[in-house]
C-alpha cells in the first residue's frame, strides 16, 4: 500500500496529513495542550445544540492514566501506554431519562475529530480506540446509565515505529480510503456498496 496520501478533489491539507500512528515518543503532553484539544472538541455542531460528548482523561505519570489503561483490550494497551494522554469518550443518551438523543453517537463522533484535527494541528497525534472493554468502563469510571462509552483515545507526540513490535512497524504508515466514486450517490443508491481492502 502506497504510503502517501493525495486528494481526488483539493482540500485542506490537515486532513491528508492526520492519521493514527501507534508509535509514541515519550515527550509528555500537558494538561494546557489537552484543554486545549478538549476546548476544539467542545465547539462541535449536535443535534439541537444538545452537546452530548463527555470526556474522561489521565496523563501519564498520574494515576488516572493508568486507569483508563486497564479499560484497554491487551492489543491496544500494548502499544497505548507509551502515549502522553489517554481519553475515554462517552455520550448522554438522554438528559431527562425519557427522551432520547436521537443522534447522540453521531454528534459525539464529530467531537472526536475536532478533537482529532486540534491534536494534529498541536503536533500531536490522537488515536481513536474501540478496543476497550465496554462493561467494564462504566463500572471503573461510575458512569451513570445515560452515559454510554463510545470509545477511547491515545493522544501524544508520534516517536520512532522501531520501537513497536516487528507486525506493528509493518503497518506505521498512513492508510488509504474508497474513492470519492463509492462513497456518493446523486439521489437514489445505484451500483453496490463497496469494502474497503
Ligand atoms: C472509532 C474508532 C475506533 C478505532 N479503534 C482502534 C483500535 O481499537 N485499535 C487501533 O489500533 N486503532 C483503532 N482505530 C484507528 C483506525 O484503525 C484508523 O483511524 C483507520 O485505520 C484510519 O486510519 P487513520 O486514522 O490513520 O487515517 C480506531 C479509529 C476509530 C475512529
Amino acid at each position: 500500500m502506497s504510503s502517501t496520501r493525495t486528494s481526488e478533489y483539493p482540500i485542506d491539507k490537515q486532513f491528508l496529513d492526520r492519521w493514527s500512528p501507534r508509535a509514541f515518543s515519550d515527550r509528555p503532553v500537558t494538561h494546557e495542550q489537552l484543554l486545549t484539544i478538549f476546548e476544539a472538541a467542545r465547539w462541535a455542531p449536535s443535534g439541537s445544540n444538545l452537546q452530548p460528548w463527555r470526556f474522561f482523561y489521565g496523563v501519564r505519570g498520574e494515576p488516572e492514566f493508568d486507569t483508563l489503561l486497564s479499560l484497554l483490550v491487551p492489543f491496544n494497551e500494548g502499544w497505548a501506554k507509551n502515549s502522553g494522554a489517554l481519553v475515554i469518550i462517552t455520550s448522554v443518551t438522554s438528559y431527562d431519562g425519557t427522551r432520547p438523543l436521537n443522534t447522540h453517537s453521531f454528534d459525539t463522533g464529530s467531537a472526536f475529530m475536532s478533537l482529532a484535527l486540534q491534536a494534529h494541528n498541536l503536533g500531536l497525534i490522537a488515536h481513536g480506540m474501540a478496543g476497550i472493554d465496554y462493561e467494564k468502563t462504566p463500572v471503573v469510571l461510575g458512569l451513570p446509565e445515560n452515559l454510554k462509552v463510545e470509545a477511547a483515545v491515545a493522544i501524544g507526540y508520534q516517536g520512532d515505529a522501531s520501537t513497536l513490535p516487528e507486525a506493528l512497524q509493518k503497518r506505521e504508515v498512513p492508510s488509504q480510503r474508497l474513492p470519492l466514486s463509492d462513497i456518493i450517490y446523486k439521489g437514489r443508491f445505484t451500483g453496490e456498496i463497496k469494502t474497503p481492502t
